[in-house]
């Protein structure tokens, strides 16, 4: 039984192609940064041979940029952190790519690993510390591209600060 209320389309969608939304080049919207790291994580030849580990400062290299964002690369040796910050006016898509993190907050701390990610607001603040015994990388994606990040009090005991931690470029 149809009626006017009732649509119906015959045959593959596919050939319809004015239905189709045609693929945006850049991200737009949180799914599509999320989904972007994700493809990043798991296309290790985009990022695996650029990584660099530094004992001295926390390593970051700029993988990409488009229309009002920045994707950063960042290497965390055992021990090496970010203090406690915000972001400013970005938001962000935080991706464990390898090894594991661990990001403290005023509602407690929690582990972050490979597979993991973790989308944030403007004025959201954090402390990311690699609390491991092994090296750990990362992906950042900041909308717009991160141009401050605030520094605050350690909240909790055991922070590892780094003093290169408000260089800019920042990321974490
Ligand atoms: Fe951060």
């Amino acid at each position: 039984m149809n009626s006017d209320n009732d649509l119906q389309i015959a045959g593959d969608l596919l050939e319809v192609p004015h239905l189709l939304q045609p693929p945006r080049e850049h991200p737009a919207t949180v799914a599509e940064f999320a989904g972007l790291a994700r493809a990043i994580a798991a296309d290790r030849a985009q990022w695996a041979d650029l990584v660099r580990y530094d004992a001295t400062t926390r390593w970051y290299h700029r993988l990409r940029t488009g229309p009002g964002y920045e994707v950063w690369l960042l290497s965390w040796v055992p021990g090496q952190g970010t203090g406690r910050h915000d972001h400013g006016r970005s938001s962000g898509v935080l991706t464990v790519l390898e090894g594991s993190l661990t990001e403290h907050t005023r509602r407690g701390a929690r582990t972050l690993t490979p597979g993991a990610q973790h989308v944030f607001a403007p004025g959201y603040v954090h402390e990311v510390v690699n609390d491991a015994l092994e090296p750990a990388v990362s992906l950042h994606i900041y909308y717009p591209g991160l141009t401050e990040m605030p520094m605050y009090p350690a909240a909790h005991a055991g922070a590892h600060a780094s003093p290169s931690c408000a260089a800019r470029p920042v990321t974490a």
